[in-house]
């Protein structure tokens, strides 16, 4: 095997002075990029993604392509990419953080038409630069790569790929040149990511309702007080930003003084600080992807049965049969723009903190307020079994 070319990993510092002058819009994202977990072992993570998600593996990084300091695994369903990344040894950067939080995403990568415009426009506009605008170049063409920091240790990297034409990046191999050909049980619907939300601190909200405004020129597309998402026992607040495009949702949760401790709390403990909650992923068809996961494996919050005698009432009629969304136990919600179907599984790892969404959307564009008492409830009961409520 030809030796991994190490400049290649390090990639070349590019000369900002010489960006070519802003575009009509420097900060415009073509959509979100990949979204890039941390994890203690990225081999049996991409397995669980690809056995029990649906993913593919596409492509490797790792010490068998000559790369000795982590494995990264890509897998891809239709528009939603993860790379899954471990450490090879104790104190490299990457143990650290998963020594911190755990499993967890760290990174939540945009695709943009121009690397260093965006990140400039960026910077200039308050930003905290990670890593500067580099490019990586391979026989497959070149690629731009920058990254900005956001809340807790988690950046958004910044990806101008639109002249590379290799599998992932360069230095990446595709996987089957790798790991021996092996047919997973194939895609279960999943056609992108829908949004994904970030838990912080108590009065960090508005904050990074801020950064997300000022620096990235997102707009604050609906706010939920503590009134609209409270339960017995606990409360929280969120607002949805969204990009200029749309294409890019992020919700941004913090906890809200209840009687007892919130499922935002104790995220925020178990997750050591702030961090990436949940990731929604669309469906065309969520009964098709529910009964799907359902039947490899994957847990999802319970509701309870009577929830489904409001629904009729609530949200009129639909294309589903109410039958078998009951069955399979997804939540319906409407607004004035249409209605839409989600589920939410339990947390995938062993701490309390990350989970995933399945959602489907007929014409609704929002989050399934509606169901937010429901589920709330159904997530408390769940804490109370951990002993964390
Ligand atoms: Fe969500």
């Amino acid at each position: 095997m030809k030796k991994f070319d190490e400049a290649l990993y390090r990639g070349k510092t590019i000369d900002c002075s010489k960006a070519a002058a802003a575009g009509a819009d420097p900060l415009a994202i073509d959509g979100i990029d990949y979204i890039e977990l941390y994890v203690a072992n990225a081999r049996q993570a991409a397995f669980f993604y690809c056995q029990a998600f649906g993913f593919t593996p596409i492509a490797y990084r790792g010490p068998e392509t000559g790369f000795r300091e982590a494995a990264s695994y890509v897998v891809r369903q239709k528009k939603a990419t993860f790379i899954l990344t471990s450490a090879l040894r104790a104190g490299h950067p990457i143990a650290q953080q998963v020594m911190l939080h755990g499993d967890s995403v760290l990174d939540v990568a945009f695709t943009v038409d121009s690397c260093e415009q965006f990140y400039l426009e960026a910077v200039r506009r308050g930003a905290r630069g990670v890593a500067v605008p580099t490019l990586y170049e391979d026989e497959h063409g070149p690629l731009k790569h920058a990254s900005i920091a956001i809340y807790g240790h988690n950046v958004h990297s910044i990806v101008e790929r639109k002249n590379y034409k290799g599998v992932f990046w360069p230095g990446f191999v595709p996987y089957e040149d790798i790991f021996p050909k092996h047919t997973f049980p194939g895609d279960v619907g999943i056609v992108a990511i829908d949004h994904v939300v970030g838990n912080v601190e108590l009065g960090a909200m508005n904050t990074w309702v801020k950064f997300y405004q000022d620096v990235l020129g997102f707009k604050e597309m609906l706010h939920f007080s503590d009134k609209d998402i409270s339960t017995e026992y606990s409360a929280l607040m969120s607002k949805v930003m969204r990009n200029g495009t749309g294409k890019v949702k992020f919700p941004i949760n913090e906890p809200a003084v209840g009687k007892r401790k919130s499922q935002i709390d104790e995220y925020l403990d178990f997750h050591n600080g702030p961090g990436v909650q949940h990731v929604a992923l669309i469906t065309g068809d969520i009964l098709k992807t529910v009964s799907a996961l359902r039947n490899r494996g994957v847990q999802f919050l319970k509701v309870p049965k009577t929830y489904y005698d409001e629904v009729p009432k609530r949200v009129g009629t639909i294309k589903q049969d109410l039958a078998i969304i009951a069955d399979l136990g997804i939540l319906v919600d409407r607004d004035d723009d249409g209605y839409l179907l989600q589920l939410f599984t339990k947390p995938v790892h062993d701490r309390p903190t990350l989970f995933f969404e399945v959602i489907q959307r007929e014409g609704s564009q929002g989050f399934g307020a509606g169901n937010f008492k429901a589920l709330f409830e159904a997530i408390e009961r769940e804490q109370a079994e951990r002993g964390n409520l």
